[in-house]
């Protein structure tokens, strides 16, 4: 039925919009200017701790300035509370003490149609209901207690049961007065050509199916036995069902965000999961806001109508090839509708599982943890490009950049759109870069060590030293580390005893390394060393002079005053432990990249990709947890020229 505007009008005039927002929302005092008609407050359509949400008694309209949703009186509580326009209006009129108008002969013969087919399905529904109770329900019910569904669940989504026969529901409705027409527009029935109609479901557990407002609109019917042809059968689309716009279990999550809106409960995403018995799974298991499509994947209204409720949507399709396809096509369908603020992540489950499964044989802290995993879309679009592919040639390359770049502008909204392009362009470079490490400390730092070097002719490297991995690689954090680990150890022979096993089977990356650490073993072996400057000699003595005075030299750049003998024994202690703890985690990392390496060389997958992705990107955090390091006990090189003699003990060696 349409309103005239008049009508709307004085609805409008009648009722500020602050009064209808208002009972929804508690108002902002401070921000709030009740004079000038100017409220704020925390926004009911998206979870925020700060009020950005504004509505204006004048103009009779409301905005977000978080999320960006906008509208009028009849906007408000048809999108919060997800009515129909017409029943918004009615619930307006109804606050303004308007009457509703009274409908023309046509809305009013459309509307009886309506009401009498939500009666329908709520006389069915109730029949199917009663059914699962009674004798012909048995076999139904010991399915839903084979599959662990309590009663108490089983009330709470008013499952069913449709029994075997052609006509036990058509006779109840008529029984009850529905006519042949309602009968056929209701969707219950198969109506034949020359037979006559019957029961569309039959021996089925049956799913009602409610639209936004709690409304039965249509069911789902699973067959008992695995070897009925279709394991689920649907309403067809009818004047109340319309698949596309519809979710199972939305009234329900709709609430629980309400709920949510109203800070009664902790924030939680909305889970789209493929089935009905997932949703009723995870219900079960305290996730409310479960939702699923009927059978089609999520259509574009129904990703509009889950943003409207929830700004974080995470989906959740079984672990199959089936489910997996299906979120891709999901993918591509939202990123044309991505706006700032609204999200969509993936939950891959793998095996053939699904969430079903996954509470059933992992409870809910499982599911939690998958959650918390979930793949933001710009991943999963990464992810869907390069899995199964070897990037060999600069054509296949080109070819990956252009898939990226052309999913990318689909993107509507223009700064997302400018950001995943920019995400696109750093996964390329750290996808195709070769496998070395960041310089990790600032290009200024490095000038001013290397000014130094050429002042400090007491440290005579020899020519090969010079020129040995040692100094070319000098960047390199690994040989850093190690050389930090050595440093100390020189300078602070006691710190051996302390942990003698782990220090003697360290691995070192570079064979000047491993000789001078077999070196010092050998002497802490013969003598119990305490003090540097014995450690020193004995060094000097077994010829290990100069490569001392290279690592020294090397970890003197990076001015970690800890690995020196100036430093106390406690600090130097500690510097170790870390420098020994990223050793180790920097040793397994390496192990884990040339073991990928190997296998990447037969299996191009994208799981495998992603692995290597995920060693880089820890290998590069301890490297960054290195330049943390070593700040560790930190001189300024710079100021601390008159303490040189402390600082390089090796001087006192060559005095
Ligand atoms: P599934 O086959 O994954 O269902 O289909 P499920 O939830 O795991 O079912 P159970 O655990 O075997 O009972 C997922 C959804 O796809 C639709 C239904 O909506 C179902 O919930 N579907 C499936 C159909 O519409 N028809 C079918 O024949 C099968
Ligand atoms: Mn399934």
């Amino acid at each position: 039925m349409r309103f005239s505007a008049d009508f709307l009008d004085k609805i409008r005039s009648r009722v500020p919009i602050s009064a209808v927002v208002r009972t929804r929302v508690n108002f902002n005092r401070e921000k709030t200017n009740t004079s000038r008609g100017d409220f704020w407050a925390c926004c009911p359509f998206h979870l925020e701790k700060t009020p950005s949400f504004h509505c204006n008694d004048r103009r009779g309209r409301y905005h977000c300035f978080g999320c960006g949703v906008s509208g009028d009186h009849f906007r408000f509580i048809s999108e919060l509370d997800g009515l129909s326009f017409f029943e918004a209006v009615e619930r307006l009129a109804d606050m303004a003490g308007i009457s509703m108008p009274q409908p023309d002969s046509e809305t009013k013969k459309r509307e009886a149609k309506q009401a009498s087919l939500y009666k329908i399905m709520e006389l069915a529904a109730g029949f199917f209901e009663q059914l699962l109770q009674k004798d012909e329900g048995a076999c139904a019910r010991s399915y839903l207690r084979e599959r662990s569904l309590s009663s108490g669940v089983q009330r709470m989504f008013r499952l069913g049961y449709a029994a075997d026969s052609r006509n036990l529901l058509k006779k109840f409705l008529i029984a009850k007065g529905v006519c042949n027409s309602q009968l056929e527009t209701s969707g219950l029935l198969v109506l034949g050509d020359d037979v006559a109609s019957y029961d569309r479901f039959r021996n089925r557990i049956m799913f009602p199916i409610e639209n936004a407002s709690g409304r039965i609109i249509g069911f789902g019917g699973r067959a008992l036995f695995p070897d009925t042809r279709a394991k689920y059968l649907n309403s067809p689309e009818t004047k109340l069902f319309c698949k596309r716009r519809t979710l199972y279990n939305f009234s329900r999550a709709k609430q629980a965000n309400l709920a949510l809106c109203r800070g009664e409960v902790e924030s939680k995403p909305i889970i789209v999961v493929e089935g009905y018995m997932d949703v009723i799974a995870l219900v079960s298991a305290g996730f409310e806001k479960a939702v699923s499509p009927l059978g089609t994947t999520l259509t574009e209204d129904q990703l509009h109508l889950l943003w409207r409720f929830s700004s974080q949507t995470i989906l959740c399709f079984d672990g199959d090839e089936a489910g997996y396809n299906a979120a891709l096509r999901v993918l591509d369908r939202a990123l044309p509708l991505l706006k700032v603020g609204l999200s969509l992540s993936f939950v891959l489950l793998s095996n053939g599982k699904d969430p079903d499964d996954i509470i059933r044989e992992g409870g809910k802290e499982i599911f939690n943890e998958l959650l918390k995993q979930a793949v933001p879309m710009a991943d999963m679009l990464w992810r869907r490009e390069i899995q199964g592919q070897a990037f060999k040639t600069p054509e296949s390359r080109a070819a990956l950049e252009k898939r990226l770049r052309d999913a990318a502008f689909t993107i509507k909204d223009e700064s997302l759109r400018h950001y995943y392009l920019q995400d696109i362009r750093e996964r390329l470079q750290m996808f195709f870069k070769p496998w070395t490490f960041a310089p990790f400390h600032k290009e200024s730092k490095t000038k001013r060590c290397n000014a130094q070097n050429t002042t400090l002719g007491r440290l005579c490297f020899s020519e090969s030293l010079i020129h040995s991995d040692l100094v070319k690689n000098r960047k390199d954090p690994i040989l850093v580390r190690e050389a930090a680990i050595l440093v100390t150890l020189a300078n602070h022979p006691q710190l051996w005893n302390e942990n003698f096993e782990t220090l003697a089977s360290l691995e070192f990356s570079n064979q000047e390394l491993t000789k001078l650490h077999c070196a010092m073993l050998d002497i802490m072996a013969e003598e119990n060393l305490d003090n540097a400057d014995s450690m020193f000699q004995l060094l000097d003595k077994k010829g290990k002079s100069a490569i001392m005075a290279c690592i020294v030299q090397l970890v003197r750049n990076i001015g970690m005053r800890s690995a020196f003998a100036v430093a106390p024994i406690e600090e130097a202690r500690a510097a170790l432990k870390q420098a020994l703890h990223l050793y180790k985690r920097a040793h397994c990392l390496h192990k884990q990249l040339r073991e990928i390496e190997t296998e990447l060389l037969e299996n191009l997958d994208s799981s495998v990709f992603a692995l290597l992705s995920d060693v880089k990107n820890e290998l590069e955090r301890t490297n960054a947890t290195d330049a943390l390091i070593e700040g560790f006990g930190l001189w300024d090189v710079d100021t601390n020229h008159q303490n040189d003699s402390l600082f390089f003990r090796e001087s006192a060696t060559r005095a």
